[in-house]
């Protein structure tokens, strides 16, 4: 039986997934690196100096270890620009109606994010209050496709992996709840990938899925 649901966060609860996206850009330009969306997607789930690893696997230029933590932080101040400008306005009634539905039946909700801006993003948008429980970037050593992130969270919530749900835009998050014994929603770019179990449109549809329907 269904007891929690983790949400993964950037592109799922909310579209800070586009603010990655313009603040790798304008690194990526700087540089004369290639870089789209279909490079962006790839980056989903992936922690920031992954991320940048990936990035810089479509260039010959060889950077140091120590110029790749300047390009990564520099990343990280562009992307928090964005993030300082966000506010309540920014969830969509989507997304707060389906937390408000779940709470009132009774389930437990976590976020399972991999970025370190976690906390400022659920304190710009006023978001806390849905969840019983945050793990997030900071308290991880291994990044998703490792299932740690999920396991902290239903840790967090006092459940098994098989009571929980969790929700997923990235493959490598759907490929962490899948080695966590999570069942998986994917919504977004991970509703189109073969290892999702139930693919969902938006997150009142997940009010429906079989496994969680009244
Ligand atoms: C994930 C994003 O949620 O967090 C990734 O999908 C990002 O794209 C990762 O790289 C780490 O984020 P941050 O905010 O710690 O740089
Ligand atoms: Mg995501």
């Amino acid at each position: 039986m269904i007891k929690g649901i983790i949400f993964d966060l950037d592109g799922v609860l909310l579209f800070t997934d586009k603010y990655h996206y313009m603040a790798w850009k304008a690194i990526a330009d700087k540089f004369n690196i290639p870089f789209d969306e279909k490079v962006n997607n790839r980056l989903r789930g992936v922690s920031r100096m992954e991320s940048l690893n990936i990035i810089l696997s479509y260039s010959d230029q060889k950077f140091s270890e120590a110029e790749k933590e300047v390009m990564a932080s520099e990343k990280n101040e562009l992307y928090r620009e964005y993030l300082k400008k966000m506010t309540p306005s920014d969830v969509s009634d989507d997304t707060r109606y389906a937390l408000d539905k779940l709470r009132a039946r009774g389930l437990k909700l976590a976020i399972g994010s991999s970025s370190k801006n976690t906390p400022l993003i659920l304190e710009k948008t006023d978001m806390a209050k849905y969840f019983h429980a945050v793990s997030d970037g900071n308290n991880i050593s291994r990044g998703k496709p490792d299932p740690e992130v999920f396991l902290k969270a239903a840790d967090y919530l006092n459940l098994q992996p098989c009571e929980c749900i969790v929700v997923e835009d990235a493959e490598s998050g759907i490929d962490a709840g899948t080695a966590g014994g999570f069942l998986t929603v994917g919504i977004g770019c991970a509703a189109q990938y073969e290892k999702t179990k139930r693919p969902i449109k938006n997150l009142t549809e997940l009010l429906t899925i079989p496994e969680l329907s009244e």
